[in-house]
């Protein structure tokens, strides 16, 4: 299967926005100011747009993944959807690869951030040489994959 990896558009902003906000509607347990915390996704996502890609398989557009400016060695994932039709078949499994071989190359540690709740993604995560090094809130897990 190739993967290509191309910029996003601007288009792009709403989709992954509403991404995130069916994360945090599916996951969140702890008490937060929703509309805030929307407000902020949105802001991040639109200020942020440079670091995403957007994934395309076979000409159709697949998923998303932001990775964060390395800092002190470690680079942060954010915002990682593959689109509903196109999940379970091995593509965010890819993605994956590709980023950890990319940053064994670099000698950087990779970090996300994911709900406990989304089990299965720590799940993924974990078969990919993440660990959980802290919480954040009581919510979400903080994962680490060190490079080889
Ligand atoms: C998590 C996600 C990016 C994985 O991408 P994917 O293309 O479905 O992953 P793959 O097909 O390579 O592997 C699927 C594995 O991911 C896990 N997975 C997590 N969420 C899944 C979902 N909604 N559907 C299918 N598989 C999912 C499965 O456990 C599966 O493991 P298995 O092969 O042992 O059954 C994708 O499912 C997704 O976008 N989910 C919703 C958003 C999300 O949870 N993002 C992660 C935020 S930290």
């Amino acid at each position: 299967m190739e993967i290509r990896s191309l910029p996003p558009q601007k288009v792009d902003i709403e989709v992954i926005y509403t991404f995130c906000k069916q994360l945090i509607e599916d996951y969140e347990t702890d008490p937060i100011p929703m509309e805030k915390v929307l407000t902020w996704c949105h802001r991040k996502i639109q200020q942020n747009l440079s670091e995403y890609q957007v994934f395309w398989v076979n000409g159709q557009k697949v998923g998303y993944l932001r990775c964060c400016p390395p800092e002190d060695g470690v680079m942060e994932l954010d915002d990682f959807y593959i689109l509903e039709d196109f999940r379970g078949k091995g593509i965010g499994s890819a993605v994956l690869r590709q980023q950890v071989e990319q940053a064994d190359q670099k000698s950087l540690d990779l970090r996300l951030y994911v709900f406990k709740k989304n089990e299965a993604a720590v799940r993924l995560y974990q078969r990919f040489g993440f660990h959980i090094v802290e919480e954040a809130g009581n919510s979400r897990w903080i994962m680490l994959r060190p490079h080889a």
